[in-house]
């Protein structure tokens, strides 16, 4: 672990654009009041714009004053001091010996020991440009730590991967790229490995002798908004699903690791990916459902249906939902599924985990009855909002209209604990700053990924679905609800 306040320059790539503003510049400035980065430490943002440091210090400003979390500005003029600006053409290597100035100017003043960190907050189009520069106009060489932070989507299938990883490859190592995914940064999904690790009441149940089935749902009440010309490209299965959602099963499956350390954590979740049952066009058909949303409601007002929002075909064929049923082929999970959902203009915003355990073996209660009121034991992992964690149990009656009654233990996150970070990007720009790439997607996770969900956007990209086919506002099409009950089982509204 490195001792902080980190010294270092940090790149920021696309640093007027929107996840800048709203995320990562209130991350950056958050890090910066608490202490994380302090004296030592510049940022520069890079872009194409004509405009000088102070021009830029205002858009910054103007960013993190609007961002709804941060307690206090406190710091911010001070903070705004360690920020430049830096224009150059991402595709002319020439026009980088501005930013290579840049460096060397702060690395003079300042005592970063020559560590420089790229953010590329850009659309993916652009990332080999940027790194293939780096390296022709020597910025990659320094006498510090030199790493890469990238968005996503790291390529569109397992091809495309391959190829943007070596580009990259050949200025980066893989040990100095960290691909984000921000659902590894929020603190409930952390959360997964600390509940079934630190607890001996869970690991013991499992497995495919006390579990039913798992349940994964990442809805959202909000369209598509101003990003069509990407999603159009991406839809659910790219944009949601090869990543945050099969990171999310990989922490619930995977076995302990050895040791916290980043490589053993990673060991086990990539054994969870190559464990999926590969899925066969046939498979694909019966086991995986897509949607669209239609028009309908969302917060009580109209919304529009998909095909009508800016720059979307009228006759998209891409999905804004899918649900699907996955097995995890190994000793542990054989013959459990693992449903998973994910879904735009759903009717809640919300992230949880569901985990049902099997019936007692043999139910001693309302034993005349044919039906059974005894409730099934739940473990619900809520993600976002309201993040918490609740046990359904089963109780004596004490009013005696029956023999039991269901209860929930709960523990709800303390919100001063969630406050503590401004948005699980600043855990993730911390944890990278720190050398720590535990929570972020190594190589073979995201190959694994792409292997497993390439057959599924093959099957989808060449049949056309009769899309719009859920309303906005609902729980996404009816036969994602199908999937589950042809096995005799529910989607849990809890
Ligand atoms: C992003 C997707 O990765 O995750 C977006 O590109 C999606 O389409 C977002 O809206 C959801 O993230 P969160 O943190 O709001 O659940």
């Amino acid at each position: 672990m490195t001792t902080h306040p980190f010294k270092v320059s940090i790149a920021l790539f696309g640093a007027t654009g929107d996840l800048s503003r709203r995320k990562l510049l209130p991350s950056i400035f958050h890090l910066f009041q608490e202490g994380s980065l302090k004296d030592d430490f510049a940022l520069i943002a890079v872009g194409r714009r004509d405009i000088t440091d102070d021009d830029f210090r205002e858009i910054a400003r103007n960013a993190i004053s609007e961002n709804g979390k941060l307690e206090t500005l406190e710091g911010l003029d001070l903070f705004l001091t360690h920020v430049h600006y830096v224009r150059l053409s991402i595709t002319e290597s020439d026009t980088y010996s501005s930013l290579k100035n840049k460096f060397e100017d702060i690395e003079r003043t300042l005592d970063t020991g020559g560590n420089r960190l790229f953010y590329l907050a850009m659309p993916p189009q652009y990332f080999t440009d940027i790194t293939d520069n780096l390296r022709i106009s020597g910025i990659t060489e320094t006498e510090g730590s030199k790493k890469l932070i990238i968005e996503k989507p790291f390529g569109k299938d397992y091809d495309s991967a391959y190829k943007l990883n070596e580009e990259i490859s050949k200025s980066f190592q893989e040990h100095e790229i960290y691909r984000i995914d921000h659902y590894l940064g929020k603190e409930m999904v952390q959360n997964i490995e600390v509940i079934r690790f630190s607890n001996s009441l869970f690991e013991p149940l499992w497995n495919n002798h006390y579990i039913s089935n798992v349940q994964i749902t990442s809805s959202e009440s909000l369209g598509v908004l101003d990003r069509a010309e990407y999603y159009e490209r991406s839809g659910a299965v790219r944009d949601m699903f090869q990543n945050h959602m099969l990171q999310v099963v990989s922490l619930l499956g995977m076995e302990p690791p050895v040791s916290l350390n980043s490589n053993d954590i990673r060991e086990e979740k990539i054994k969870v990916l190559k464990s999926l049952r590969k899925v066969e066009a046939e498979d694909v058909r019966k086991y995986f459902v897509r949607g669209q949303y239609d028009e309908g409601t969302a917060d009580g007002e109209y919304v529009k249906s998909y095909r009508e929002e800016e720059n979307v075909s009228e006759n998209s064929n891409t999905p804004t939902f899918i649900a699907a049923r996955l097995f995890i082929d190994n000793f542990r999970w054989a013959g459990v599924p693992f449903y998973v959902r994910t879904g735009k203009r759903m009717k809640n915003k919300e992230t949880k985990i569901v985990v049902e355990f099997k019936e007692v073996p043999m139910n001693l209660y309302y034993q005349n009855e044919s039906d059974d009121r005894l409730a099934k034991n739940l473990l619900v992992i809520r993600i976002q909002p309201n993040e918490s964690i609740t046990l359904h149990l089963n109780v004596k009656d004490y009013a005696g209209e029956q023999d039991t009654k269901e209860i929930k233990l709960s523990y709800s996150v303390d919100p001063t604990d969630l406050a503590r970070t401004v948005d699980a990007y600043e855990n993730l720009i911390f944890d990278c700053l720190d050398g720590d790439a535990t929570n972020f997607t190594h190589y073979e996770e995201l190959m694994n990924a792409w292997s497993f969900v390439d057959p599924v956007n093959a099957v989808w990209e060449n049949d056309l679905a009769s899309f719009p086919n859920y309303r906005s506002g609902s729980n996404g099409p009816v036969k994602s609800s199908l999937l589950l009950s042809k096995d005799g089982f529910k989607w849990w509204d809890v």
